[in-house]
């Protein structure tokens, strides 16, 4: 029997079916009034095996990428379902990763002023870390995820079989996602990741399935309460700070993952000089997790440490000179500073240059 997991949300509660056969495709495709939405790739990959049950008439399959996460790919997708004979009962199925749970999100939440919306993430991001949380997202001219709503799908369905034909860039990516996870969940899942992360690498089924539900136990832990982000639910962003000026540096070439796993590094260099993280702990979390999983890596001296300063600068949450920062503790807690110095920034990057040379 599939181990589920209900969430609380202040919309709807939902539900989240870990799946381990490939069986509920089947009940998914006879459910009444159902659209199916399905990312092209997955589609190009799974049409003659695990989709091959999807009525093809009620699928669409959209060619997605996060240039195409925008208003105009969401004003494609009314087009097509205002043609359908479902109205206020339509129940749109959702089959991809991230940029199709926003764009679809976006769209089941908005037609008819929402409708029934199933989600089935495919990708290692999506599975273990955005498909619970409500957002849905679009980007907005230049600026990312500027325009979205709250709304949690009805049900999520996880099949971690999908995993095994990501990319290796992409299950990298969701990989970094998934360490911060177990990083803020405590010693002892950090631990765990440490013992299972070569497991990880070579997607062990049984262990994909594990990871997958502890990070979503984390980041329903850090949700309680916060769902609309005003408060805790933010510490969520640990190894965001510099891990999203290190993505608008680099133009988005290297994956939000594994940016994230750079910025979880400069952020436990500036606690261990702030004397909230001891020198060990610092070095094995950046040694056992953090640089094994970097496979980046180009030099921050190509990337430019004063743009990534600047990128810093730009944070909404900032105030006066100084920058926002969040950083964990010895003890495995988070917290959010206001006054990092960018001469602070500056010097931790130098040093993680030599740590990452
Ligand atoms: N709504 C939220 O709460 C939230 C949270 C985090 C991130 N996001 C968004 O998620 C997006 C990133 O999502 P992602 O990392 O899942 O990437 P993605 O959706 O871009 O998918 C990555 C690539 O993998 C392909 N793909 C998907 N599943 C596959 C599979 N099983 N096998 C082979 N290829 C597959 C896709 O077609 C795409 O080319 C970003 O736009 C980000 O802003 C949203
Ligand atoms: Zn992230």
């Amino acid at each position: 029997m599939p181990v589920n997991l209900t969430i609380h949300s202040n919309i709807h509660d939902y539900d989240v079916f870990f799946e381990d056969s490939p069986d509920f495709i089947q009940h998914l495709a006879i459910q009444p009034n159902s659209c199916y939405i399905v990312d092209e790739n997955v589609w190009t990959i799974y049409q003659e095996t695990l989709l091959s049950v999807l009525p093809k008439i009620e699928t669409i399959i959209l060619p997605i990428n996060e240039d195409r996460k925008n208003l105009a790919t969401v004003q494609e997708l009314y087009d097509q379902l205002v043609e359908r004979p479902a109205k206020r009962n339509m129940n749109i199925i959702s089959i991809g990763g991230g940029i199709l749970q926003d764009i679809t999100g976006f769209a089941a939440s908005t037609i008819y002023r929402g409708v029934n919306w199933i989600f089935v993430p495919t990708t290692l991001l999506a599975q273990a870390d955005s498909c619970i949380g409500s957002k849905t997202s679009l980007n907005y001219h230049k600026y990312k995820n500027l325009i979205g709503t709250f709304y949690p799908p009805a049900n999520i369905h996880i099949f971690t079989q999908f995993l095994q034909s990501q990319s290796d860039s992409d299950f990298s990516s969701g990989f970094g996602e998934v360490i911060k996870l177990h990083l803020m969940g405590g010693r002892d899942l950090f631990s765990n990741l440490v013992e299972l992360s070569q497991s990880v690498i070579n997607r062990e089924p049984r262990v994909l399935h594990k990871i997958v539900q502890q990070s979503l136990n984390v980041k329903l832990s850090y949700m309680s309460g916060d769902e609309f982000d005003t408060g805790r639910r933010n510490l969520l962003n640990y190894g965001h700070d510099f891990g999203h000026a290190l993505e608008s540096t680099s133009s988005f070439a290297i994956p939000h993952g594994q940016a994230v796993i750079f910025g979880m590094l400069a952020a436990n260099i500036i606690a261990r000089k702030r004397g909230l993280l001891s020198s060990d702990l610092e070095k094995t979390i950046a040694n056992k997790l953090l640089i094994p999983n970097w496979v980046s890596k180009p030099t921050i001296n190509a990337l430019g440490k004063n743009e990534m300063i600047d990128a810093m600068k730009k944070d909404k949450k900032r105030t006066g000179n100084n920058l926002a920062l969040i950083m964990m503790n010895d003890t495995f807690e988070f917290t959010r500073v206001n006054d990092l110095f960018p001469d602070e920034a500056a010097s931790a990057l130098a040093e993680l240059q030599i740590m990452l040379n």
